[in-house]
């Protein structure tokens, strides 16, 4: 067969006609990919070039209809990444897939992340029969509405500030008939619970990584007197990813007369050349 018909199998090969070889040795290696949206990295070098760089990821992918280009660092409280889109349709909303579950994701409005989803479905796994879950910093659902479609539980608690993403979250659980399992809480996990959720889990989740020790107090609190399991995400050192997050969970347990057991410490993704983020399971229980 003729090479010049065959027909580009990857956006570097698509590419190599429209860029020069040094505008390609700044192409990223992976951007995230988000339903029908995808989301990548454009290095300051390629922004002249960024219509370009969407339009060749659009011919390879046809499954997306939107490419948007990462315009800023996460940031404020709702941990918000903005976005702009560089090519296709001028649509920020997501309909994204996971684990069987639909949701809608608002790009630029909520935090949303698809690196986490073996995470929730190593969770899901752990969910014994009947439990009840504290959801943290639940977003527009993506953990409970995984934990309601494939563990046992008995519901889930799903507490977030953002009310655009507890906006979102409702229709997320219609979207999949999650109405009997997760209840969207718009709140303060600080302030809820330590009061109107203290002693109700079995288990709660904290996929809150940048500031998740500030909330270990509460949400300690919110487990049941009998003892339940929490999961603390953080990011840390990479030449030292446990010690900080181990000292952070004595500390508290000690201050509140508590007793832990440290089940799985496990690191979940690179997230900067000196910053991983990591993951430790634990039994907490009063002494
Ligand atoms: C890193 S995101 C995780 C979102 C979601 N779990 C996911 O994986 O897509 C953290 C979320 O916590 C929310 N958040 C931040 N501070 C909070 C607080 N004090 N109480 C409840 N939610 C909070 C943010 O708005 C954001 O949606």
């Amino acid at each position: 067969m003729d090479s010049a018909k065959k027909k580009p199998r990857n956006l570097r090969e698509v590419l190599r006609g429209k860029l020069s070889k040094r505008e390609l040795g700044y192409l990223v290696k992976s951007f995230d990919s988000v339903g029908n949206i995808a989301v990548i990295e454009i290095p300051p070098e390629l922004e002249k070039k960024e219509k370009v760089v969407g339009e060749a990821l659009l011919s390879v992918n046809p499954r997306f209809e939107t490419v948007c280009k990462i315009s800023g660092a996460h940031k404020g409280s709702f941990r918000i990444q903005p976005v702009k889109v560089i090519a296709g349709k001028r649509n920020k909303t997501a309909l994204y897939i996971e684990s069987g579950c639909r949701m809608k994701v608002d790009l630029g409005k909520v935090f949303f992340s698809p690196r986490l989803s073996h995470e929730r479905e190593r969770i899901s796994k752990l969910i014994k029969k009947g439990e009840v879950v504290g959801a943290f910093f639940a977003g527009v659902g993506p953990f409970p509405l995984v934990f309601a479609k494939n563990s046992p539980m008995e519901k889930a608690i799903a507490i977030e500030l953002n009310p655009h993403a507890v906006k979102l979250m409702r229709e997320n659980i219609a979207l999949n008939k999650a109405q009997e399992k997760v209840e969207p809480v718009l709140g303060d996990v600080n302030k809820l619970a330590s009061t109107k959720f203290r002693g109700k889990f079995d288990r709660a989740v904290m996929p809150l990584p940048k500031d998740a020790g500030g909330f270990l107090e509460a949400t300690m609190l919110s487990i049941k007197p009998s003892g339940g399991v929490i999961h603390f995400y953080q990011f840390s050192p990479t030449d030292d990813p446990f010690s900080g997050p181990l000292k952070r969970i004595r500390e508290t347990a000690s201050k509140l007369g508590l007793k832990t057991r440290v089940l799985r410490k496990k690191m979940v993704r690179s997230f900067s050349a000196q910053t991983i983020q990591v993951v430790v399971d634990f039994r907490v229980k009063r002494a």
